[in-house]
C-alpha cells in the first residue's frame, strides 16, 4: 500500500510516500481501506518523537481516519466488511490501509460526508471529554476558549454553546476570531493585540470566567488563570505555545482547580463515557447544533503539505488528507 513513511524523528521533511506493506488485523482489530484522514497537532508532535508514544519505524503518522471495513481479527463482531468507520488510530492514518482496536471505531451516520468523519472524532471528542467529564460545564456558566480557532478550539465553542454556556473565544487574528464568531462565540477577544485578562473581566462584569479551554499554554497562561473567576475551573488541553508551571497559591485563594484531559487515556480509562460522549455529539450534530469546519483538503501525496498548514498556524478547523 501507498503510505507516509517517517523513518527517523524530526521535522516533517523527515516525510516520504512510499510502498509499504499493509497490515494484518490481529485480535480485536480492525482492517480499514482509509478514504480520508484528518491532521492534528499531535501528528507533527509524533514525527519529531516528542508525542506520548514513539511508534516504531517505520510507520505512517495519522490518528484519526474515515474509511470502510476490509476485515476484522479474532473477536469482533461488532462491525463487518464493507461498512464505514470513523476510528482513533494509534498512528497510520496517512497511508492507505490503517488498523484500529474495535473499541475506537464507531459507524458513520449515512448523511455524514467522508471529509466530516475523518476529522469529526478527535476535535469534537477531546473537547466534549474535557469539558463534560473534567470542567463540568453548567448551562448559563461562561467559558473562555483559548485557540478558539483551531481544530480542538472551534469545537470546545460549539459544545460550550450547545451546553447552554456563554462562550467567549480568544485567538490570534482577526479572521481566525470572524470564523468561531460564525460558530457561536459570544464574546471575541485578539490576544496579540488586546489584554486577555482584562478584556475577560470587561465581558463578564468583572466576575471572569467559569472555565477555561486551553489547548495552547505557553505565554497566555498566566493571564487565562487570573481571567478565571472564583471556583473556575481550568482545563489543560494542550501545550502548543508550552507547558505551563501551575501556582498553586493562584488555586488556593479562589477555589479554583487544575485539571488535565487527555482523549488517549480517558479512552482506556473511560470507554462507557467515551462512547456517552461520541453518541450525545453525533446527536448535537444531527441537530445542526455542531457544525464541522473543514478548511482544506489534500490528496495523500500532499500530507506534508496538510500538516505544514497545522505546524504553521495557518489552518483553522479540521485539514484534511484524502487517500
Ligand atoms: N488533551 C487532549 O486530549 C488533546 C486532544 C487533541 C489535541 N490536543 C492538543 O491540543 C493542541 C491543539 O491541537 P489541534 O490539533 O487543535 O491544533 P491546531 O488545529 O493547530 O490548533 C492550535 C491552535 O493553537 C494556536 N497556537 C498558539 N500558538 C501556536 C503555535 N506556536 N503553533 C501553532 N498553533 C499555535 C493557534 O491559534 P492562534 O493562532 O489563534 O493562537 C492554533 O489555531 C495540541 O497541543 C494537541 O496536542 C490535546
Amino acid at each position: 500500500m501507498r503510505a507516509m513513511i517517517c523513518n527517523a524523528w524530526g521535522g516533517l521533511d523527515t516525510l516520504h510516500l512510499s510502498d509499504h506493506p499493509a497490515p494484518e488485523p490481529g485480535a480485536g482489530q480492525v482492517l480499514l481501506r482509509v478514504i480520508a484522514a484528518a491532521v492534528n497537532y499531535a501528528d507533527i508532535l509524533m514525527v519529531r518523537g516528542e508525542y506520548q508514544t514513539r511508534p516504531a519505524f517505520p510507520f505512517a503518522p495519522g490518528l484519526e481516519a474515515v474509511g470502510e471495513v476490509i476485515e476484522c481479527g479474532e473477536g469482533v463482531s461488532e462491525f463487518s466488511p464493507g461498512q464505514r468507520v470513523m476510528a482513533f488510530l494509534n498512528h497510520g492514518g496517512f497511508a492507505e490501509q490503517a488498523l484500529a482496536d474495535k473499541a475506537d471505531c464507531f459507524a458513520v451516520p449515512d448523511e455524514m460526508s467522508d471529509d466530516i468523519a475523518a476529522g469529526f472524532l478527535i476535535g469534537y471528542v477531546s473537547s466534549d471529554t474535557a469539558i463534560r467529564w473534567q470542567g463540568r460545564l453548567e448551562d448559563g456558566e461562561t467559558m473562555l476558549v483559548l485557540g478558539a480557532a483551531g481544530g480542538v478550539g472551534l469545537t470546545a465553542v460549539e459544545i460550550g454553546k450547545a451546553m447552554g454556556a456563554r462562550v467567549i473565544a480568544a485567538a490570534s487574528s482577526a479572521e481566525k476570531l470572524a470564523l468561531a464568531g460564525a460558530h457561536g462565540a459570544d464574546g471575541l477577544i485578539n490576544y496579540t493585540s488586546e489584554n486577555l485578562k482584562v478584556r475577560v473581566l470587561e465581558l463578564t462584569d468583572g466576575e471572569g470566567a467559569d472555565v477555561c479551554f486551553d489547548p495552547v499554554g505557553g505565554d497566555l497562561f498566566d493571564a487565562a488563570l487570573s481571567s478565571l473567576g472564583w471556583g473556575g475551573r481550568f482545563l489543560h488541553v494542550g501545550f502548543v505555545g508550552g507547558i505551563p508551571q501551575v501556582p498553586a497559591n493562584r488555586l488556593l485563594v479562589k477555589h479554583r482547580a487544575s485539571l488535565g484531559s487527555s482523549l488517549r487515556y480517558f479512552r482506556h480509562h473511560r470507554p462507557d463515557q467515551l462512547r456517552t460522549s461520541v453518541n450525545e455529539l453525533l446527536r448535537l450534530w444531527r441537530t445542526g447544533l455542531l457544525k464541522p469546519e473543514i478548511s482544506a483538503v489534500y490528496p495523500l501525496s500532499e500530507a506534508v503539505q496538510a500538516m505544514d498548514a497545522i505546524e504553521s498556524r495557518r489552518a483553522v478547523g479540521k485539514v484534511v488528507v484524502q487517500i
